[in-house]
């Protein structure tokens, strides 16, 4: 069983999110969305929209403590990250980094957005979202 974490805030989960989500789905038996305790976070858009053939991959859960332990204690052989563009990949490589300073020892595989995603963020669905909100 090839066992990759895809760990994020998913503040909310996003179709960006998603299509990380199914690219990985394609090379990892099962794929673990997960994110950290106590942080904000939404992740009804993968729950209300997850599919078929990728519930049975899937499993969403929260984790406590250091990314590299839960890694460790799942047994996973990957963590997944996605890319956007080059900023993302300055933020991912000091992330990585501190990862493998903290003991990671597998590796961290990098799936490219589709290109008509590039522009979609949680940051910015967040500041849509409350720019709306008819309250
Ligand atoms: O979606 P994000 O905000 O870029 O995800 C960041 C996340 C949650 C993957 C990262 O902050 C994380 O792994 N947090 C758990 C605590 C940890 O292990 N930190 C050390 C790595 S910097």
């Amino acid at each position: 069983m090839r066992l990759a974490i895809y760990p994020g805030s998913f503040n909310p989960f996003h179709k960006g999110h998603f299509d990380i989500l199914n690219q990985a789905s394609k090379l990892f038996d099962k794929v673990i969305v997960a994110r950290p305790k106590g942080m904000p976070s939404d992740v009804g858009l993968l729950t209300a929209q997850l599919s078929d053939r990728l519930r049975s991959r899937v499993h969403i859960t929260e984790f406590d403590g250091l990314l590299v332990n839960f890694a460790k204690i799942q047994g996973a052989i990957a963590i997944i990250r996605g890319l956007r563009n080059t900023a993302d990949l300055d933020y991912e490589k000091s992330m990585q980094y501190w990862n493998e300073d903290l003991g990671l020892t597998i590796p961290t595989v990098y799936f490219i957005c589709s290109r008509e995603l590039v522009h979609v963020s949680s940051s910015a669905i967040r500041t849509i979202n409350k720019l709306t909100d008819p309250k």
